[in-house]
């Protein structure tokens, strides 16, 4: 029987087959956990995505394994939850703006994301998702690990709490795309990639030190290592103390989870709620990634 003969009680049968069949088990303790029994590269149901959602916002980073995913079948999952970004200082994948192949080739020496950090939270509206797709990559290494940061606000003191919930961070990308910056340094060590050095990346914007996650109302703090540049009102020297403890803080083992990197297998995470870090040890292997972003507001 062709698509174009189905009653809608096949439909219902055959939507409620398709939903019923997903399964998400947590990784770790902290945040995580991986989706199986559905195929992202079909047209799934709407049942479908919404609990793909709700897995997503309740374990704030989830991953699939083997999965098919050509640049547009990625584009089509990522527009399941929001407009795509386009990377401002990174070439993007011939055809396609809105990939961003993050490769390590065999020789490279420098990785990419290879420090705890939220993605673009140098942007006035940074982004709200990531949704990385692994097409090579090595026997062993390049894992990625994730910090849950509601747990890390909530961890704090309520006294630090008090303190923090006022308080204004300044987010600038000039220490990693400035001229200054760690691509200036890397890119020499790293030839599988294409990542701007400009000054445009000095630009500085700013944002709450905890934010509210728009979707589940919880607090979560929103400082990061490579991004956050000091405090609103106070000098680099003046903010560096307290942005150390809290970069360090915000990291600690229990807040994360480690995702082991097969062929074909997806990570979808929240960039509200969580920081991530791709590890670089896997020297003389090649690692070949395709990511897209979806567009996120501006937090409070
Ligand atoms: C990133 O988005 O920072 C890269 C993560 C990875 O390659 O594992």
């Amino acid at each position: 029987m062709s698509d174009s003969t189905l009653t809608s009680s096949d439909t219902a049968t055959l939507t409620a087959t398709l939903t019923a069949s997903l399964t998400v088990e947590p990784i770790a303790g902290a945040l995580g956990a991986e989706i199986s029994g559905v195929d992202l590269g079909r047209t799934l149901p709407d049942e479908t995505w919404d609990q793909i959602r709700r897995a997503f916002l309740e374990h704030q980073v989830v991953f699939f394994r083997d999965q098919r995913l050509d640049p547009e079948r990625l584009k089509v999952f990522g527009r399941r939850f929001g407009t795509l970004n386009v990377h401002p200082f990174v070439k993007p994948l011939d055809g396609h703006p809105e990939v961003l192949p993050i490769i390590k080739e065999k020789t490279d020496r420098a990785n990419f994301g290879g420090g705890w950090h939220s993605d673009m939270s140098f942007l006035p509206e940074p982004v709200m998702g990531s949704i990385l797709y692994a097409i090579e990559t090595p026997a062993r290494g390049g894992d990625t690990l994730w910090a849950n940061q509601y747990l890390a606000y909530e961890r704090l003191s309520p006294g630090m709490q008090r303190l923090l919930d006022g308080m204004v961070a300044v987010h600038s990308a000039a220490s990693q795309y400035g001229p200054d910056g760690e691509s200036a340094r890397n890119n020499p060590k790293r030839k599988g990639m294409e990542v701007a050095v400009t000054e445009s990346a000095e630009i500085e914007t700013e944002h709450p030190v905890v934010r509210t996650h728009p979707e589940t109302g919880r607090k979560a703090l929103y400082v990061n290592r490579p991004f956050t540049v000091r405090f609103k009102d106070m000098t680099r020297r003046e903010s560096r103390p307290l942005l150390e403890f809290l970069f360090e803080h915000a990291t600690r083992e229990e807040f994360t989870c480690r995702f082991r990197w097969t062929d074909d297998a997806v990570a979808f995470w929240d960039n509200r709620c969580t920081q991530h870090y791709a590890l670089n040890d896997y020297s003389g292997q090649r690692r070949h990634m395709h990511r897209v972003t979806i567009d996120g507001d501006r937090p409070c």
